[in-house]
């Protein structure tokens, strides 16, 4: 038996349960050819580069060996610090380094919070459409899904659950900014449900027509003069803010909780990186995160407007849409559902135009009626040229289903 076809182990159940179809978005949106509105990347060539270039050198000048270490499993501890005063200046509460572990990214966050309070069959109930990121984190750990209601929070529910997911700034992938009542509602729910509610804020600074009022943590946090132990685990990142190649990411919560987190990460990777985080601190030291913010948001309110007169010109008949107040996707829905979106996927390959549809947004992957449509990572031209591509994506679609002719 040659080397080539001995038998080898299988690989874990719950890959057969995966896909690449992230990988494939990227792959396909990365070709030069392609017009790309599926990745949610910011804008490359926006990149405060030269700020990093010298944040990197303070680090190392200001904290040297420090900055190259392995570290605390918990982070660097004056970017923890750091993190702990904004919060407890944003929401008005008690923060300390006690309430902040640091991660490679938010991402890893959600791993982690998996990993720490997932068993097979337990149930999560999360904001729906759902961002698939934290899909696939946690799908290792064959967690069950229910929709969160935002309407009318179900107790009962969450009461079952081991926590509540939602991202409440302009969400993943529908672009929707929660109310201040919806907030309280849930908070309220969960308090009485006893659960955890992981609230995921990648967007805060994506502010694209004003602030969008307190976070869960702040209604949460109050104005208590004790350390914050409420139910809310707040979720930040410096991915959009600055650069999301640091991978520079918070999880805020409860001591106990972080100390859980904590343990966990130390079984995942010892520690995030010293050096990114000390780039991180010397950044957000001197409001880099704050200036660069307010110098993109201009740049992505065009993108955003671009977007989406092109798509009132070309898609309206068979897509609508809000337009976000903030973050970076334009969630499109098939009219009627009249349009498969997983099907006009593979039109749009032909057209060399690229969106993500809704289906990987989705718990049981079947909602086919929607697409999510990025404003972020291309000028208004090459945005224009994408949406127009669309636009002749749609009529190759509709043509080839006799059905839906002459239904506009
Ligand atoms: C809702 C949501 N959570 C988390 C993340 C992960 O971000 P990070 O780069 O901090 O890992 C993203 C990335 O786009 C996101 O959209």
């Amino acid at each position: 038996m040659t080397s080539s076809n001995r038998s080898r182990p299988e690989r874990a159940q719950w890959l057969r349960s995966s896909n690449d179809i992230t990988q494939q978005f990227l792959a396909f949106g990365g070709r030069p050819d392609v017009v790309s509105l599926a990745g949610g990347l910011p804008a490359a060539e926006l990149y405060p580069i030269e700020a990093v270039k010298q944040a990197t050198r303070r680090a190392l000048e200001r904290h040297g060996s420090a900055a190259l270490e392995y570290g605390a499993v918990e982070g660097f501890p004056p970017l923890r610090d750091l993190i702990a005063a904004r919060i407890s200046a944003e929401t008005g509460g008690t923060f300390t380094a006690a309430n902040v572990l640091l991660t490679t990214g938010s991402m890893q966050a959600l791993d982690l919070l998996g990993k720490a309070l997932i068993d097979p069959g337990d149930l999560i109930v999360a904001q729906a459409p759902t961002y698939l990121g934290a899909l696939d984190a946690w799908r290792p750990r064959a967690p069950s899904y229910r929709k969160l209601d935002w309407q009318s929070p179900d107790r009962t529910l969450l009461a079952k659950a081991k926590f509540a997911y939602a991202v409440p700034n302009y969400s993943n992938p529908t672009g929707v900014l929660v109310s201040q009542e919806r907030r309280a509602a849930l908070l309220d729910a969960v308090r009485d449900a006893g659960t955890w509610l992981v609230e995921d804020d990648p967007y805060l600074t994506m502010q694209l027509d004003g602030p969008p009022g307190p976070s869960i943590l702040a209604h949460a946090a109050g104005r208590s003069r004790a350390a914050y132990d409420g139910p809310v685990i707040y979720l930040g990142t410096v991915s959009k803010s600055l650069v999301p190649g640091l991978r520079v990411g918070w999880a805020v919560g409860d001591p106990e909780m972080i100390r859980t987190l904590t343990l966990t990460k130390q079984a995942t990777d010892l520690s995030s990186s010293m050096f990114a985080q000390s780039v991180a601190f010397e950044l957000m030291r001197a409001g880099v995160d704050q200036e660069h913010s307010a110098s993109i948001v201009p740049v992505y309110r065009e993108r955003r407007d671009a977007l989406c007169s092109e798509a009132t010109r070309h898609l309206k008949d068979w897509f609508e849409w809000d337009v976000p107040s903030g973050g970076m996707f334009v969630w499109m829905r098939s009219r009627d559902g009249a349009i498969d979106t997983d099907e006009l996927y593979k039109f749009a390959v032909e057209e060399k135009v690229a969106f993500v549809p809704s289906s990987v947004f989705d718990f049981d992957g079947k909602d086919r009626t929607a697409m999510r449509v990025n404003f972020t990572r291309s000028s208004p031209e090459v945005i224009g040229e994408g949406v127009r591509r669309l636009g002749r994506a749609i009529e190759a679609y509709v043509s080839s289903r006799p059905q839906l002719k002459g239904r506009v």
